[in-house]
């Protein structure tokens, strides 16, 4: 269990600044719709994997002389809505802070940003920890999930190592997430088969207010209170088939809500199909694999060590395929030393 972040020795009297890291996430249930759109409040529960090898980097430095928040990702200033909501966000912990100062955000990420790797919630689960490291507050892992979930739902999940659930709530005090077993308690495998590394369409936080346009919104956030207990049980077991069959099943019908909405929202590319295809060929071949989806067209291919590396090359070998990131459970949000500038 992570505890409180410890306040960091500030770079001088005129600046207040840290760096911290964060992965990204899998999520084997959805968050797909909010209960609470201003409050980012999921509809339903979602469970998650924190990944080891898709991470973001990010530096917040607060300032008296910045006359604006100035935010840099992989290199490229962020304007318009983009930069609006990290500055909003911002403010949340300056608020609890009582500072006014603005800040220079520098973030890199070692992956495509805005395809389906879920950018957003390692994104914005760094930004947190950074900024409320520079800014002195000492706050719970729930406290930071809390807030990480005001800037991007899934970062919620990213503020924690290993397994992960993200509760729904009433109140934004319910809206939390909480690790559930930490990454060494199984080895499963996500290989990310990136088929497109373009930005996409419609970000997620602009289909989650979609999501209820679908006749079958209601119906998956019914379906996925079982496939969240058959989920639990399934860890607790180390029991794969179990997880990968809720897994796919929950993909499935994420993006059959998401086809469904109006705007219809079609992330799927013809690559993404053939290697959907071909796992489930595997599969009938025996090979234990189940494939996951996020907002986007990349494959996530869930699988365990022995099938591992074969499954790699294998994935990289179908046409469209353009890289497999092969990733492990992996650690939790943390201060580093390392600067992102
Ligand atoms: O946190 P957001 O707003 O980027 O939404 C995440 C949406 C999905 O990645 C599609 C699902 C999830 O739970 O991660």
């Amino acid at each position: 269990m992570m505890e409180n972040i410890r306040v960091p020795s500030r770079s001088s009297a005129s600046e207040f600044r840290a760096t911290a890291e964060a992965g990204a996430n899998i999520a084997l249930t959805k968050y797909w719709g909010n209960a609470d759109p201003d409050l980012r409040i999921p509809a339903n529960d979602s469970i998650s994997i924190t990944l080891d090898r898709v991470r973001t980097v990010t530096t917040v430095t607060f300032r008296p002389d910045l006359p604006e928040d100035q935010v840099t990702v992989d290199g490229k200033p962020l304007r318009g809505p983009a930069w609006e909501r990290v500055s909003r966000h911002l403010d949340l912990l300056r608020d609890r802070a009582g500072v006014s100062w603005r800040a220079r955000v520098v973030s890199r990420n070692n992956f495509p940003a805005g395809a389906g790797i879920a950018a957003s919630a390692s994104g914005f689960a760094a930004l947190t920890l950074a900024a409320a490291a520079a800014l002195g507050l000492e706050l719970s892992p729930r406290d930071l999930s809390l807030l990480a979930r005001r800037g991007s739902g899934s970062a919620a999940r990213s503020i924690f190592g290993g397994f992960v659930l993200l509760h729904t709530g009433a109140r934004d005090e319910d809206a939390f997430a909480e690790p559930l077993h930490s990454p060494d308690w199984w080895d499963v495998r996500d290989l990310i088969a990136v088929v497109s590394q373009a930005e996409k369409a419609v970000p997620s936080s602009e289909g989650h207010h979609l999501a209820p346009t679908s006749a079958l919104h209601q119906a998956r956030v019914a379906r996925v209170a079982e496939l969240n207990r058959q989920l639990l049980q399934a860890l607790a077991h180390r029991d794969f088939a179990a997880l990968g069959q809720a897994a796919e099943e929950d993909a499935l019908l994420m993006h059959a809500v998401m086809m469904t909405s109006r705007p219809s929202l079609l992330y799927w590319l013809p690559e993404t199909l053939a290697v959907m295809h071909r796992v489930q060929a595997w599969r009938r071949e025996g090979i234990e694999a189940y494939f996951t989806i996020d907002a986007g067209p990349n494959v996530h291919v869930l699988t365990l060590p022995p099938y591992a590396d074969h499954l790699q090359v294998s994935l990289r070998a179908l046409p469209g395929v353009q890289n497999v990131i092969p990733c492990r459970p992996g650690p939790e949000a943390r201060i580093t030393p390392n600067s992102a500038e």
